[in-house]
């Protein structure tokens, strides 16, 4: 049922509805329609513009309707635009005509941009949680690597020794920014736009004030034509999300790197890996692979949305239609996503001899060595030069730097003494890192300890959250 009409001589052309039509994928906020639609009925009594009586009969059948939607026993059809106009036909099919007073004072402009705030704040919450899922089991894994050496890469060469557990509880950290930006997200779009009207407000809804409290808004938006024409609340959700799996997706690498022959240093849990349908000895990482491919749709998605948004006149046009299905889309793909890695995560078994073996290698231990010169007091430039040269030197004569002779040592710096060797090994080394940030392992204990604090708060806020949304998100 289209919700206007009255000025056409004719209805749509077929090609017309079918390309307008968007309640195959708008009908996912249904339910929230139903709660606005209640609370904005609210607002129509109190201003007199339904009489009670009336309003009870709507008010019953909103709540009938919205029963039968959350049951499945209603749905959409083939003569619907979008989930506002199959929800009007649903109304008037159970309450008559009276079904239609409803439309008073509102437009399907602030009545959209209302039921998907409540969507995003509903959804982001519950991916905020399930990323204090994988949080967690990250910082399990981190707690039980913590006494474990690894080499540490950069430009995927070894660079430094690391414990393994810092290596593992960086992921907790990027986690946790992505569960902030969450938070300040419903900081800034937490406003209702229910109110705006087409793009004017109307003269007939009095209190916007009123049904965005009762929504479980924390305010209304300022400005009427802002309120009907701003998806920056979804672009940034986009962003938020598309970072999170830009995350998911660099976790996904490693644990498919680790995962190799050649590294060997984790085993998937079979329940979390996949077989070859020819090659029967094959064991694959398809979670850790499908999380790093699945972010590219997730980046796509926001990408798609800020190309829509460019050059709009800053109004309602239709083009802001096109605002759900990325959203929809980058949601669904974490809910999936999420709790598959999570388990994944968590039940990954580390092979700790084959990453601690490869701790020393690859000449890791040379900044030991320039940091012993510096140490007494040579500029570290020069520095830096020695300990080079020690690497070429042991590249030469095929040695370790700890099985350089002193007489060579003493060729290449006369600072360079035989208690070098004392420095040159890995637990020295990562001992040495005491810096709240550093490797070593009482730093890394502490750095997870406080990892768990900021997990708890996390999940503390994010349930106050839940908590305080939950009548919003009941019809
Ligand atoms: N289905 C539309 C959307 O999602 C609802 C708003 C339609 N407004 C309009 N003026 N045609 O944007």
């Amino acid at each position: 049922m289209a919700l206007w009409g009255g000025r056409f001589a004719s209805g749509p052309a077929d090609s017309v509805a079918a390309l307008s039509r968007s309640v195959d994928f708008d009908w996912r906020l249904a339910s929230y329609d139903i709660k606005v639609n209640l609370v904005h009925l609210d607002g129509l009594v109190s201003a007199g513009v339904i009489a009670t009586g009336n309003g009870e009969v709507i008010r019953a059948g909103l709540k009938a309707l919205g029963a039968e939607i959350l049951g499945g026993k209603f749905s959409y059809d083939d003569s619907d635009e979008d989930v506002h106009s199959a929800i009007e036909r649903g109304l008037i099919a159970k309450i008559g005509a009276i079904g239609g007073a409803l439309r008073a004072g509102r437009s399907r402009n602030d009545l959209v941009v209302t039921d998907f705030k409540l969507y995003l704040i509903d959804h982001l919450l519950e991916i905020a949680s399930l990323t204090t899922s994988l949080i967690e089991a990250f910082n399990e894994q981190s707690l039980a690597n913590v006494e474990v050496f690894a080499p540490g890469f950069t430009h995927l060469q070894h660079a430094q020794p690391i414990v393994f557990g810092h290596e593992l509880a960086k992921h907790s950290q990027a986690l946790l920014r992505d569960l902030d930006r969450i938070g300040d997200w419903l900081v800034r779009n937490s406003i209702s736009p229910l109110g705006a009207g087409a793009l004017s407000g109307s003269g007939l809804q009095p209190n916007p004030e009123s049904s965005g409290e009762t929504l479980g808004f924390d305010g209304v938006v300022a400005n009427s034509i802002d309120a009907v024409s701003d998806r920056d609340f979804a672009a940034e959700a986009l962003f938020v999300m598309a970072m999170l799996g830009v995350h998911l997706s660099r976790i996904g690498e490693e644990f498919t790197l680790w995962s190799t022959n050649e590294f060997s240093w984790v085993e998937i849990a079979d329940a979390y890996s996949t077989g070859s349908s020819i090659m029967p000895q094959k064991k694959n990482p398809d979670i850790a692979e499908l999380a790093r491919g699945k972010s590219g749709r997730l980046v796509g998605n926001l990408t798609a949305l800020l190309t829509t948004l460019k050059g709009l006149p800053f109004a309602y046009n239709r083009d802001l239609q096109e605002d759900k299905e990325p959203v929809f889309d980058s949601v669904e793909t974490l809910l999936v996503l999420l709790p598959a890695l999570t388990g994944m995560v968590a039940t990954a078994k580390f092979r700790t001899e084959n990453i601690s073996s490869g701790a020393h290698s690859g000449f890791a231990l040379a900044t030991e060595v320039a940091d012993y010169l510096a140490k007494k007091s040579v500029p570290f430039a020069q520095a830096h030069e020695a300990a080079g040269e020690c690497v070429k030197v042991c590249e030469q004569t095929k040695r370790e730097l700890h099985e350089l002779t002193d007489e060579q040592l003493a060729a290449i710096h006369p600072e360079l003494k035989s208690d070098l060797r004392e420095f040159l090994t890995v637990s020295g080394a990562i001992a040495s890192r005491t810096s709240s940030l550093g490797t070593s392992i009482p730093s890394v204990t502490a750095q997870i300890a406080e990892l768990k604090n900021a997990t708890q708060e996390a999940k503390q806020w994010i349930s106050n959250e839940v908590e305080r949304f939950s009548g919003m998100m009941k019809p």
